[in-house]
């Protein structure tokens, strides 16, 4: 072999191996554990930060940690949760045994809407919260969390 071409059997190589192993990536789907943990832990987070603004409007207001909050929880809540929803993730144990109620992998129309209300809700109180207003932040919030109930009545086992 010349150099050039030992050199270009070399990459070319390279490359296989590359996309083999890419390929090996693309077919690890998450294991249903791991879904669970994912989801428990996006919900946790979003609780995290309805926590501070509930700390916020309920002691003295501050707008940069309410700004903050509420965008992460527009940010979790339009990241398409719903994937971690998948089949054969009905049952089983996350952080802990999922809550979920197995109505959620029947009534995908009804699913589908309250994870629309939350995600709209999410949004407006984002926008409220940059531009400050404590009252109105307060409205938003009590009807972000109604979305957040309405959820939970249907699809989540009470504890
Ligand atoms: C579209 C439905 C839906 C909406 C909207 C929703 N949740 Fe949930 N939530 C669930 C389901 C289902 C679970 C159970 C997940 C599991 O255990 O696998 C859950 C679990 C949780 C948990 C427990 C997480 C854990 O540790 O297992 C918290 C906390 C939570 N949600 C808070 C909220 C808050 C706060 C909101 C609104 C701001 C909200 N959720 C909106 C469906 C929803």
């Amino acid at each position: 072999m010349t150099p050039m071409i030992r050199i270009l059997t070399i990459a070319a190589t390279t490359l296989t191996i590359a996309a083999a192993s890419l390929t090996a990536i693309a077919q690890q789907a998450p294991k249903p554990e791991q879904l669970i943990k994912w989801r428990q832990s996006a919900y946790q987070v979003v609780a995290w930060n309805t926590g501070r603004i509930k700390a916020s409007l309920d002691g003295s207001y501050n707008k940069d940690e309410v700004a903050k909050a509420a965008n992460t929880i527009a940010a979790i809540a339009n990241t398409g949760l719903g994937a971690l929803f998948p089949a054969g993730t009905e049952q089983g144990k996350g952080w802990h045994d999922t809550a979920v109620k197995p109505e959620l992998f029947q009534d995908g129309k009804k699913v589908g809407e309250y994870a629309a209300n939350f995600s709209r809700e999410a949004t407006e109180l984002a926008k409220v919260a940059a531009v400050g207003d404590p009252a109105a932040v307060k409205d938003q919030y009590a009807k972000l969390t109604r979305t957040c109930k309405s959820c939970h009545d249907d699809f989540r086992a009470k504890d």
